[in-house]
């Protein structure tokens, strides 16, 4: 569920009409919805229950700070990549102790800033990864606290460039040769282990690749403390799909259901990393059509926004729901949306049956709160969109626009 609504034949956001900021802030605009945020955040808790558990915010999904301090403010933790990803969370005032830090490419200066931040844990996904660790806590004086991120060798049945839990995946380490590794592990005297951790892949839509993953990973976490580890955080990953046309992803409910029946009997504390399940249907891109162009072969709509703003349709061959602002009647016709970006595959929306747009009307680009603005570029120098946060009946800016000065920023010529 979402609080993007229709009232009057006029989208909404809350209670904002979506026009209302386009017009005033310009387009291509991010707008995110916080009763959305912050209903995505309680559902997926409380289906949890009384299990003790701790979501980390996957912070790559969307990183803007007003997101962040909105998910800090609910007790969330955070899931990140990087020590800019850190940066971000402390700018954001989450906290470092409720952090884990995933990622194949670690630098020692990053691991070292996020040990001296205190954070939760390091899910490692290599022997030499692990060795880069302990020499780091050593140096600091500190046993860095780690997880294993095991690669369980599962198809998560998802695009394969989202997908990571499989043996040619570069994630994680195999799942054979974990136990071997926690055992070096112990003699190491800059790191302490205390969790166990997986991820099989985002836009997960069926509970089935979750369920065999986590019963895998469950049994390794037994057998580890029963081999004496002092393990107490089983992290789960991220991964739950959302709907972005007919897609029925399992409901946080379910989610929640398979998490706990595969970890039933572990004692842990699960930790979750959701990202595009609190973020992705809390925001939609905003357009303006600039032309309309008949081809021989097709009806193209030409819009202001392109994939440097909104990657995933190009990356993924993603679907996002393209919706005017204000309801139109007429006469449905098939078009292609695209962007002013000098690309074939500058593709936002292809063959939608459309009453045809016009030149100068606003649109939406639907499901757009994940992976959008996050991996939004500066491709064929264009500053990149506008944030805004809607709140009841207030907005605010959340991020200016970039301004073709900030094309150059640190450029000398
Ligand atoms: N944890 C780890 C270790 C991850 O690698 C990811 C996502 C997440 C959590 C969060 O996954 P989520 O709950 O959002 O599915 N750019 C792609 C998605 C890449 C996901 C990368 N890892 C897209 O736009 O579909």
């Amino acid at each position: 569920m979402n609080h993007f609504i229709w009232r009057k034949g006029v989208l909404h956001a809350e209670g904002v009409p979506l026009p209302a900021i386009a017009e005033s802030v310009g387009t291509p605009t991010y707008v995110y919805s916080a009763a959305t945020l912050t209903r995505h955040f309680r559902v997926v808790s409380e289906a949890f229950g009384a299990t003790p558990h701790l979501i980390c915010y996957s912070v790559k999904a969307n990183s803007n700070l007003a997101i962040l301090r909105l998910f800090a403010g609910l007790g969330g933790g955070f899931d990140i990549v990087s020590g800019g990803e850190l940066a971000r969370v402390k700018q954001a005032g989450g906290a470092a102790e409720k952090t884990v830090f995933a990622g194949v490419g670690k630098t020692q200066e990053e691991m070292e800033a996020a040990l001296a931040a205190g954070i939760l844990l390091f899910n490692v996904e290599s022997a030499e990864e692990l060795d880069a660790l302990d020499a780091v806590g050593r140096r600091l004086g500190r046993r860095a606290p780690f997880a294993l991120r095991v690669n369980p060798d599962v198809d998560a049945r998802t695009h394969r460039y989202i997908s990571t839990g499989l043996k040619t995946s570069k994630f994680g380490v195999p799942f054979e040769e974990a136990v071997a590794l926690y055992t070096r592990a112990k003699k190491l005297k800059g790191v302490r282990a205390a969790g166990l951790d997986c991820h099989i892949g985002s836009q997960l839509t069926q509970a089935s690749p979750m369920r065999a993953a986590l019963t895998k990973v469950a049994g390794l976490y037994t057998e580890l403390k029963a081999a004496g580890h002092p393990l107490a955080y089983l992290d789960v990953g991220g991964g739950l799909g959302i709907t972005y046309t007919d897609e029925t992803p399992p409901s946080p409910e379910e989610y929640a259901r398979t998490v706990l029946d595969a970890t039933k009997g572990t004692g842990a504390h699960l930790v979750l990393e959701p990202g595009r399940a609190l973020v992705g249907n809390a925001g939609v891109l905003l357009t303006r059509v600039l032309y309309r162009k008949k081809t021989p072969a097709k009806h193209f709509v030409v819009v202001d926004a392109g994939m440097n703003d909104l990657i995933r349709p190009a990356l993924y061959e993603a679907h996002h729901g393209f919706q005017p602002l204000v309801k139109r009647r007429g006469k449905a016709v098939e078009v292609d949306v695209v962007g002013p970006v000098c690309e074939s595959t500058d593709v936002l929306a292809k063959a939608r049956s459309l009453v045809l747009p016009q030149a100068g009307e606003l649109y939406a680009f639907m499901s757009a709160g994940a992976y959008g603005m996050s991996m939004a570029s500066n491709y064929n120098s264009r500053p990149r969109p506008a944030e805004v946060m809607v709140d009841g009946e207030a907005w605010r800016v959340v991020r200016e626009r970039e301004r073709i000065e900030d094309l150059w920023r640190g450029e000398r010529a």
